[in-house]
């Protein structure tokens, strides 16, 4: 399925808070928090050159987050950003001072953290990032997971000292729960996804996206006339989209936003023109995508600066992971999670369709950038999609257990 932005809104800069949290001060400030993080280095930006000729674009930059802080995937930027954040704001009201994140890791700031609980719901790397930041400062983190999070994905959050919490049903149900046990407790809520009156600290984890998107812009020989990111609850999707339209102006590219078909919230959100819950279907593969209502501030953005929306299907998915793993020609090969290449199995979809080319001014001169959004992050499962022996995996899946 494939959808124009017909939104009222579409078009027009994003909003003022938005700018705020997106632009180019707010990434260079990540950027700087990111200069005290261990394992902090520039993610590499691969160029496809002969699967760019095989679908008759000019070019196709991937991003590899798969190298990301050591832990597999984008998300490693946001959550523990936002964590972070949250922990010098308390040290600066403990201290009555500013508090500068060169302070991070001073004892002042771990004695303001250790009071202090961070809680969210995941599919699994979202949660796995907020308890890294935690962990970093000395907070507490109480994670809540629903049922279809894989054993592997639990344990590899609890590695990082999290109280981990079951909950029955479907990721939307873990997010209610989450904030539910921790307004009872007490607890702060860092959340990757927004709701009404809950808009900041969803902002703060997008914020932290935005320095893969200006790390790409100084990578890249040219900025890109087209960008395909893959959503879940559109978080990352509206972090690039909008720091690119900030950042470029009018001559940001045309941005292509992709959802599983079976879990198309932002699809569907564009589609009746204000932000819808969709009814759940058969669990994705994707699994990291599987969100069934999407985030108001990023629904705000993307309404703005997204040019158009696309669904891919499960094979899609598998199709792309493959072929990451065992590129055509000299491409270099990737490894890509169920969720990590599929803005690019959008891109595929879009190229091999002539109305779609047409609608996205998509041709042989253009220049593309994806990103692929996570490593082997399940190296058991990724093993099975690929055909692989999962001894194997774990020394090309970007460090995802690192
Ligand atoms: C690997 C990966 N890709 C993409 C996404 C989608 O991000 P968002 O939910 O911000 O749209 C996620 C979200 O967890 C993810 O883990």
């Amino acid at each position: 399925m494939f959808l124009l932005n017909q939104h009222p809104d579409y078009r027009k800069p994003p909003d003022p808070v938005d700018a705020e949290t997106l632009g180019t001060t707010a990434a260079e400030k990540v950027e700087r928090y990111l200069t005290y993080r261990d394992n902090n280095a520039p993610t590499p930006l691969h160029i496809l050159r002969a699967l760019a000729a095989k679908l008759g674009v000019g070019a196709i930059h991937i991003k590899d987050e798969g190298f990301r802080l050591g832990l597999g995937s984008f998300k490693a930027l946001g959550g523990s950003y936002a964590v972070t954040q949250l922990v010098l704001e308390e040290a600066k009201r403990q201290l009555g001072r500013p508090v500068d994140v060169a302070e991070l890791h001073t004892p002042e700031v771990h004695a303001a953290a250790a009071a202090m609980t961070v809680a969210c719901a995941t599919d699994g790397n979202h949660g796995r990032s907020v308890a890294q930041g935690a962990q970093l400062v000395g907070a507490r983190a109480a994670i809540f997971v629903h049922s279809g999070v894989s054993d592997e994905r639990v344990a590899a959050i609890a590695r990082f000292g999290a109280q981990m919490i079951r909950v029955e049903g479907t990721y939307d149900d873990s997010v209610a729960e989450a904030a539910r046990v921790a307004a009872q407790k007490g607890w702060i809520v860092v959340s990757d996804t927004s709701w009404p009156s809950y808009e900041r600290i969803p902002g703060l984890v997008m914020q932290g996206y935005t320095a893969m998107v200006r790390e790409a812009l100084r990578q890249l020989p040219e900025p890109p006339t087209h960008v395909f990111v893959q959503a879940g609850v559109g978080g990352v999707a509206a972090a690039v989209a909008g720091h690119l339209a900030l950042a470029l102006g009018d001559q940001r590219p045309t941005f292509v936003v992709v959802d599983p078909a079976r879990a198309a919230c932002l699809f569907e959100t564009a589609r009746a023109g204000h932000p819808v819950k969709i009814d759940h279907s058969e669990p994705t593969i994707m699994a990291m995508l599987e969100c069934y209502e999407p985030s108001l501030v990023a629904w705000r953005v993307l309404s703005r600066v997204a040019d158009a929306f696309m669904t891919v299907d499960e094979e899609d998915a598998v199709a792309v992971m493959n072929r990451l793993a065992r590129p055509v020609g000299d491409d270099p090969a990737i490894v890509a999670g169920e969720s990590g290449g599929v803005g690019l199995a959008g891109l595929i979809r879009a190229a091999a369709d002539p109305e779609i080319r047409a609608a996205l001014d998509l041709n042989e001169v253009s220049r593309v950038f994806v990103i692929n959004t996570e490593g082997a992050t399940d190296p058991e499962r990724y093993a099975k999609l690929v055909g692989m022996r999962p001894d194997a995996v774990a020394v090309t899946s970007g460090g995802a257990d690192a």
